[in-house]
């Protein structure tokens, strides 16, 4: 794992839009796994900039993201797909047919996991993979438990997860307590994985992190594995690192 710790959430998001320019000049067609939640804005902010200034050519990307809520169709208001559509895919030009989103209200869960599970694989997997974190350690919707699923599913989410998420929501009774989420196999079949973490609710689990062992109790624990996983941190959030 390489650890950059920068000043600002600013510049995780410029660097982090770095990683992925670096790779589309390589590979015009790359495929991104994408993450909603707050820590990424700083990133699509900086991509939509970059797009618009000509520095970055995207229209050949395909995208893959990591989660989305169940039991929200794509036109509710907090759904991961409005998220995306707001924050970064109605300001690029890429074709609809190439963003992936696991369905939020699919008829067949299983069927549909599966689908997406091969969807990933057809497109020739993910070549970078961005991450938030849960101040529980969580990736995607992996929340801690003894065991964790390796491809997409239905999960659970944690309690600490659903309060953190209230604040998108009008009232707690609306926030979803289950997703369909990427597996931890999902994510670590990722060729590069970049997780971002910014502001000081994430210093204690990046500082748990850094020296933790492999422990489905942290499921972020296990990109300890990934041979090229990069975390960027911001000052607060990485306040707590030695
Ligand atoms: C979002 C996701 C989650 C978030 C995590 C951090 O697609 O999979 O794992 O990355 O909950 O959320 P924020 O960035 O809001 O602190």
């Amino acid at each position: 794992m390489r650890w950059v710790v920068l000043d600002s959430k600013e510049a995780v998001g410029i660097a982090a839009a770095d990683q992925i320019s670096r790779l589309l000049q390589e590979k015009p067609t790359c495929v991104l796994g994408l993450a909603t939640g707050g820590t990424p804005l700083g990133t699509y902010r900086e991509l939509i900039r970059r797009h618009q200034t000509g520095e970055l050519e995207m229209s050949r990307v395909t995208t893959f993201n990591l989660d989305e809520y169940y039991g929200l169709d794509r036109d509710h208001p907090q759904s991961y797909w409005q998220y995306m559509q707001e924050h970064l895919f109605r300001s690029l030009p890429i074709p609809e047919e190439r963003i992936h989103m696991p369905p939020g209200k699919p008829e067949q869960v299983e069927a549909s996991c599966l689908e997406y599970e091969q969807e990933i694989e057809q497109a020739g997997g993910i070549d970078l993979q961005l991450l938030g974190i849960g101040a529980n350690g969580h990736i995607g919707f992996n929340e801690p438990a003894e065991s964790l699923q390796p491809a997409t599913h239905l999960a659970k989410l944690a309690e600490s997860t659903v309060q953190a998420n209230a604040r998108f929501f009008a009232s707690p009774e609306e926030v979803p307590q289950y997703a369909i989420t990427m597996g931890i196999g999902t994510i670590m079949k990722a060729k590069r994985i970049v997780l971002l973490a910014t502001g000081e609710a994430k210093a204690e689990i990046l500082s748990k992190l850094y020296t933790s062992p492999i422990t489905t109790r942290l499921p972020a624990s296990m990109l300890h594995m990934h041979p090229h996983v990069t975390i960027l941190a911001d000052r607060e959030a990485g306040s707590l690192l030695p």
